[in-house]
């Protein structure tokens, strides 16, 4: 961080002040002061006795031009990368040091590793990566260090639930804001804020979003709006937690103009990107230490790596350290070694990370494209659904016309709760659509608990979206969008059930 630190130290929850650091882990720090001590402190199970000689893993190779179209054309004949580390002996990190007791920041090899990873993309200034078990268990580490019992926390009013309803058990209550295909809208986030009623509680302190192809939405926040985003958490005093799992499926063109100059998702201009050609982090414009960013390998890898960091000041990090050392303690070791020798000397290097992450980008975008092809034959010309075109991540957000429906009825002169029978629809068209075979994740899913109370314009009358994905295969895409588009002719011709006996 730049000038003087910022104290954010009245951001942490209850829980995190009681917390104490695990005193058997100071010891165990101890035991490394200098080389050579001798330590009959701890537990330690003796290398020796670690039933693993080594561990070899066969890697995709990165050397080619396209290594992900390579690696998927090939098969088990595309050209590969090995890379071994013996209990003793390992480019970076052996067997005996990976698989011993760390530290809750994770095993120090793996956190150079993902700070130089860091640096190379965002380049903020003073800050500490701490490993964990991908975007989840970081999410819900960063909730559990911010939030206490009555706090509020603000949140894209359509999001990522599974995480955003791990918050309320402890108490957190959410307050939503508004989004469109630019991302979380700064001037709604500011409305907020400034008219605040005391009455409803604390002000919010937190606000949790994800930059880049938010999930649902396919949204990616504009440069622009990230650093007005920011320079209103400064004004209100709000931390962010950036959960960016998308971050590196950052599209170059739209797909309706292929000789379009590369233009990655969320820039206003090219000059505005960061020196990697991708739309400024958070992370990359903090100043004060209020941001606490969050990665995941699970995208760029694999969801079973399980394998992600939280990059925040020196401040938060001792506290996320305290909460891992006494709760789950370091990510496993297979995910560390991997990760640490895949991006060390022997492995694909940083450079060959970034190949990597380019080319499944283009992977990505190419899928994007042709599911937006086969949209606009199979469903498009129904005229009852728009499709968003995402810059980034997995999703499009399909809104589906429902106000065309014969049976859409709308109450006037209602004040409280919904005063449309969107959701009703929807839950049928829901249903048509599994029928007919196909799953779709409804809008519903994905709306922020916030208090309905405090809802003017009520999210029940804005259900009518479906997520739908092109992560998939193609024949995926091609069955889905088929069925998508016979559900959405039945629904709207509102034929009468036959119940079957
Ligand atoms: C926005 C968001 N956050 C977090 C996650 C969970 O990621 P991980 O597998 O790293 O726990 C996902 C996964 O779909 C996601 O979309």
């Amino acid at each position: 961080m730049t000038g003087t630190p910022v104290d954010l130290s009245h951001h942490l929850s209850q829980e995190a002040r009681l917390r104490k650091p695990n005193s058997m882990k100071e010891i165990w720090r101890l035991a490394r002061r200098k080389p050579n001590m001798i330590s009959l402190a701890n537990g330690d199970p003796h290398s020796s006795l670690y039933p693993i000689k080594s561990l070899t893993f066969d890697v995709a190779s990165v050397t080619e031009k396209d290594p992900v179209a390579t690696w998927r054309a090939g098969s088990s004949s595309a050209p590969s990368h090995s890379i071994t580390s013996s209990r003793d002996e390992a480019p970076v990190l052996p067997v005996r040091t990976a698989f011993q007791y760390t530290t809750g920041a994770g095993l120090t090899e793996t956190q150079q590793a993902v700070t130089e990873l860091t640096r190379f993309y965002h380049n903020p200034p003073d800050h500490v990566a701490t490993l964990s078990l991908g975007n989840g268990d970081g999410v819900t580490k960063c909730f559990r260090l911010l939030g206490s019992p009555g706090d509020h926390f603000l949140a894209d009013e359509f999001t990522f639930s599974a995480l955003a309803n791990a918050a309320v058990p402890h108490g957190v209550k959410w307050v939503s804001v508004k989004i469109d295909e630019g991302g979380l809208i700064p001037e709604d986030l500011e409305n907020v804020m400034e008219n605040w009623s005391e009455e409803r509680g604390p002000k919010p302190h937190v606000l949790y979003t994800v930059p880049c192809g938010q999930n649902p939405t396919g949204s990616t926040l504009t440069v622009e709006r990230r650093k007005k985003i920011y320079e209103l958490a400064r004004r209100f005093d709000l931390l962010i937690i950036e959960d960016d799992p998308y971050y590196f499926l950052q599209y170059t063109s739209k797909p309706s103009t292929p000789e379009a100059q590369p233009a990655p998702a969320g820039s206003d201009s090219q000059s505005a990107l960061s020196p990697r050609g991708l739309a400024p982090s958070f992370l990359s414009l903090d100043t004060d230490g209020r941001v606490l960013r969050v990665d995941s390998f699970s995208k760029v890898f694999a969801p079973g790596m399980r394998l992600g960091f939280i990059t925040s000041s020196p401040f938060f990090h001792a506290h996320l350290v305290a909460l891992t050392d006494s709760s789950t303690q370091h990510p496993h070791a297979f995910g560390q070694l991997f990760l640490t020798e895949l991006l060390g000397p022997a492995g694909w290097t940083l450079a060959g990370f970034d190949a990597w992450v380019r080319s499944l980008r283009d992977e990505y975008q190419r899928r994007r494209d042709f599911f937006l092809g086969l949209f606009e034959k199979e469903v498009a010309p129904l005229g009852l659904v728009d499709a968003s075109v995402p810059d980034a991540g997995m999703f499009v957000w399909t809104k589906i016309n429902v106000e065309r429906h014969p049976r859409f009825r709308r109450e006037a002169g209602k004040t409280k709760g919904a005063t449309t029978n969107c959701r009703q629809l929807m839950e049928e068209l829901f249903e048509t659509c599994l029928d007919n075979g196909l799953v779709v994740m409804p809008a519903w899913v994905f709306a922020l608990p916030a208090d309905p109370k405090y809802d003017e314009n009520p999210i029940a009358d804005r259900m009518n979206y479906f997520r739908l994905t092109f992560a998939g295969t193609e024949e995926a895409m091609e069955e889905g969008l088929k069925i998508f588009g016979q559900s959405l002719k039945e629904f709207y011709a509102d034929q009468p059930k036959c119940i079957e006996n």
